[in-house]
């Protein structure tokens, strides 16, 4: 099930990528650098949120206009950075949903990756509150709904004694504890926790991509200015709490289960969320990966160089002091927990070279999966094939799919696990011993190595650049890497056979990147269009399409009060001998129980109950009041409303009622409240 699922994603992922590889080029692709962008966006969410906290007051009054300021009288600096704000943490959930998308369609959260992907998941319950608290703190329509339905599932975890969304029924019972409070958490508590946790999230990577390239921080940066002063960021009007607001424009990005909050209970959206979390948890299980084999160190053939520790994108290798006797200080040392069996260290090892003549091909490190021995007998074999004048030795790694569809007859292809496997000792062998006139070296589709540095390790070795080198007798003309060919033929590989089979004799086209003349005519129309329809989506979902918390027509009624039951049997007078018995201190004229009994509640509108309940006290003991809190909606017009509760919780009968008609204009907040002077229920309409 899940493998059908990441083909048929794969399908529709690659023509994107495919698309974004002609515009951008292979080594700028956006979408090779997901997590980095995400990182990147909140790069922008803090320094343009260090200039809006400067700005903020954090009371009730003082928050919606401190904003309203910094959007309208200094919309050239403080409106752009409040909207660079936005779009950027919009921005960022944008690029780390595709990042989750991504790491799972390729496969790159299996086997001892599975770490990467199992820290992820907190840091959602980290990035989305963040989001949520920064819309309460505009305090406008929206982020009074936000603080409203927020509370609602925060009243439904067993955590506070009181009901937290009362406080947001009324304007006389909001503080400004809450906006202090929201500041903190907002601003210094789940950043903290979020660096932490992306720390976390690549520390088992060797070399995480923390910060994409310059051009695509540049490009992404005018992307969300521009959309910034096009379609700047406002709020929703100031809070009025006796009226419901017709509709929100909600930040879809962040306040997705919001909406689902109208027809589900607080406990169905904890499900779904705490569900859907752990089920994410358990996808790099499911089906537990085949047992692939992790490489080997022969100590006999180590000298304890270190280019494979610094080389493995896994950090599977660390150097330990010698432990064979041996004149070197150092031995390579695999850790199987963390080993990808991607080769790459076989790659980097000097002392993988098919020359040997005399002993047998055992490098320092090596893949029992596919080895440097059998490997230069795939070679040797492949060889014997190829024929003609222009025969070409294809490698491709094991995720390059496109490989098995090479019908080309003076063309051999020789799967290896990853493109930084092949030593470059291997190439100069199959040059310089004659068994083929060119060598292709294939790695993953778009150059995105599955084993991250492959493709990157494998180019800075051709260059010369990254040891062991590419030995300078080879004649790199007769060398392709795939994902350095210019875009008219990445990714096809019989195309990347032709090019360089016709530039063989004269040995004119270098590998690295497009020859003179050659312009890439999508560039700029493919970037362009990216960039526009990233902002266009960004700006759009921020606030469409709109929502609507209550239907036309209709009047909302919250019921919010607590009160306290009568307790489980009457207080009993001590008499003057039990009283004497007790310490001074302790001595009170009445015994009373602690526990006290429910609380029954009925409401209804004309006629129709619309909600009835028993309500348990709170606390431990159950000596705590019973907390009623429901939001209802009714048909604006005139409403025979009804209120009646008992303090013992079973019995038919009230102790309390209230009983009035009233008339609800559409769209009208009432809210029914218990006045605990007066001993009576209130319909409360501002
Ligand atoms: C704040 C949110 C996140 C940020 C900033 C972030 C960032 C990153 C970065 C920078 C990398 C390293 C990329 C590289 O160097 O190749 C990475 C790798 C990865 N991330 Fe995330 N990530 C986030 C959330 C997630 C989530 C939610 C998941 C999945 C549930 C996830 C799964 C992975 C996986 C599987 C890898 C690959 C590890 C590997 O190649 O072995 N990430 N992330
Ligand atoms: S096979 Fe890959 S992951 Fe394992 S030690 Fe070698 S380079 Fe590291
Ligand atoms: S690259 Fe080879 S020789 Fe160098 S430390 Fe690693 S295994 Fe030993």
């Amino acid at each position: 099930m899940l493998k059908l699922l990441q083909k048929t994603g794969r399908w529709l992922f690659d023509p994107f990528r495919r698309v974004l590889d002609r515009g951008f080029g292979q080594q700028l692709n956006p979408l090779n650098f997901l997590g980095a962008l995400s990182i990147y966006f909140f790069w922008i969410v803090t320094v343009s949120g260090i200039w809006l906290f400067i700005f903020f007051k954090t009371s009730v009054v003082g928050a919606y206009e401190s904003v309203e300021y910094l959007t309208h009288e200094q919309w050239y600096l403080g409106g752009v950075m409040r909207s660079l704000h936005r779009y950027a943490s919009d921005a960022a959930i944008i690029t780390l949903v595709l990042h989750i998308i991504k790491e799972f369609l390729y496969d790159r959260h299996r086997g001892n990756r599975w770490f990467s992907w199992v820290t992820g998941v907190p840091l959602l319950w980290l990035v989305i509150p963040l989001g949520i608290t920064g819309y309460w703190m505009v305090w406008d329509q929206l982020g009074w709904y936000v603080a409203l339905t927020s509370a609602e599932l925060l009243d439904w975890l067993p955590i506070f004694s009181e009901s937290m969304a009362r406080n947001f029924l009324s304007a006389d019972v909001l503080s400004d504890r809450f906006f202090t409070l929201m500041a903190f958490v907002h601003l210094i508590g789940l950043p903290l926790f979020l660096v932490f946790g992306i720390w976390l999230h690549v520390l088992r990577i060797n070399g995480p991509r923390i910060n994409p390239p310059r051009v695509l921080m540049a490009g992404s940066l005018v992307a969300m200015t521009v959309l910034s002063l096009v379609y700047p960021a406002l709020s929703q009007g100031e809070v009025d709490m006796s009226v419901v607001p017709p509709s929100l424009g909600l930040d879809w990005y962040y306040l997705l289960v919001y909406p689902l909050m109208k027809h589900w209970s607080p406990g169905w959206v904890w499900a779904l969320l705490t569900g859907t979390s752990l089920l994410l948890c358990m996808v790099p299980w499911l089906p537990p990966m085949k047992g692939k084999s992790t490489a080997e160190v022969d100590l006999e053939n180590c000298n304890g160089c270190a280019r494979c520790a610094d080389d493995c994108p896994f950090g599977a290798i660390i150097m330990e002091p010698r432990s064979d006797g041996m004149a070197y200080e150092t031995e390579a040392v695999v850790d199987s927990g963390l080993c990808m069996s991607c080769g790459i260290c076989t790659g980097s090892c000097p002392t993988a070279t098919p020359f040997r003549r005399h002993t047998a091909l055992s490098p320092g490190i090596d893949s029992p999966d596919l080895t440097a021995a059998l490997l230069r007998e795939k070679i040797l074999e492949a060889a014997e094939r190829l024929q003609g004048n222009h025969r070409i030795m294809v490698f491709t790694c094991r995720d390059n799919v496109r490989s098995t569809r090479l019908k080309d007859t003076q063309a051999v292809v020789v799967e290896i696990i990853c493109a930084g496997q092949l030593p470059p000792s291997f190439i100069d062998f199959v040059l310089s011993r004659n068994l083929a006139d060119g060598v292709v070296l294939a790695g993953c589709p778009g150059g995105d190595c599955q084993y991250r540095f492959g493709a990157e390790w494998t180019s800075e070795r051709i260059a010369r650049q990254r040891d062991p080198q590419l030995r300078k007798r080879v004649d790199n003309s007769r060398i392709a890497l795939g994902w350095q060919e210019p875009w008219s033929v990445c990714g096809d590989l019989a195309a990347i056979v032709t090019a360089l089979r016709e530039s063989l004799p004269t040995a004119t086209e270098a590998v690295h990147g497009p020859p003179p003349g050659r312009t890439n005519r999508w560039k700029i129309p493919v970037t362009a269009f990216t960039y526009l329809t990233f902002a266009v989506i960004v700006g759009y979902l921020s606030v469409w399409p709109r929502f609507q918390l209550i239907d036309d027509g209709r009047a909302m009624i919250s019921l919010s009060f607590s009160h306290a039951g009568q307790r489980i049997r009457e207080c009993r007078k001590l008499t003057q001998e039990e009283l004497n018995k007790l310490p001074p201190n302790m001595r009170k004229p009445d015994d009373c129980p602690r526990e006290r009994l429910p609380i029954r509640v009925v409401f209804s509108a004309n006629g129709e109950t619309l909600y009835e309940a028993i309500k348990q006290p709170a606390g431990l003991w159950k000596d705590g009041s019973s907390n009623v809190y429901k939001r209802l909606t009714v048909q604006g017009g005139s409403q025979h409303l009804f209120i009646g509760m008992n303090e013992t919780g079973e019995s038919p009968d009230f102790d309390f009622t209230l009983e009035q008609e009233v008339e609800l204009a559409p769209g009208k907040h009432l809210v029914v409240e218990f006045d605990d002077i007066q001993q009576s229920f209130v319909f409360k309409q501002e």
